[in-house]
């Protein structure tokens, strides 16, 4: 999946929040179209939405640490997430 990922800076991110088409969310870094997997979540799309268009990772793992997302969101997986300088360099 390496190979077609993409860079994708805060504000690139931001454009893919509750609402949009297709919903982004950063975790550790890395950024993944969870669009597919919202009607799967156990906790239900309102609460995965909380960590739409942004880095997610602290929402993440202060709610349940043990989750292999992953493992689970490895089709999902589209970029990672880097600061607008390096994007735009
Ligand atoms: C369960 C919130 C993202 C996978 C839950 C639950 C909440 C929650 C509140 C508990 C549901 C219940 O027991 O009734 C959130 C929030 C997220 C988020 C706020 C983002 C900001 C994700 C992602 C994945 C995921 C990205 C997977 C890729 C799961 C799984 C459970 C779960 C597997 C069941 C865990 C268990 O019972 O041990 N989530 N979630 N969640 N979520 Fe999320």
């Amino acid at each position: 999946p390496f190979s077609h990922m993409i860079k994708v800076p805060p504000s690139l991110l931001a454009q893919h929040g509750r609402g949009a088409d297709q919903v982004w969310m950063a975790i550790e870094n890395k950024v993944y179209n969870v669009s597919a997997y919202m009607p799967f979540h156990p906790g239900g799309d309102k609460e995965l939405l909380r960590g739409a268009g942004r880095d997610a990772t602290k929402i993440f793992m202060d709610t349940h640490p043990w989750v292999n997302y992953g493992q689970m969101l490895d089709q999902c997986l589209i970029g990672i997430l880097v600061s607008e300088e390096e994007a735009a360099a």
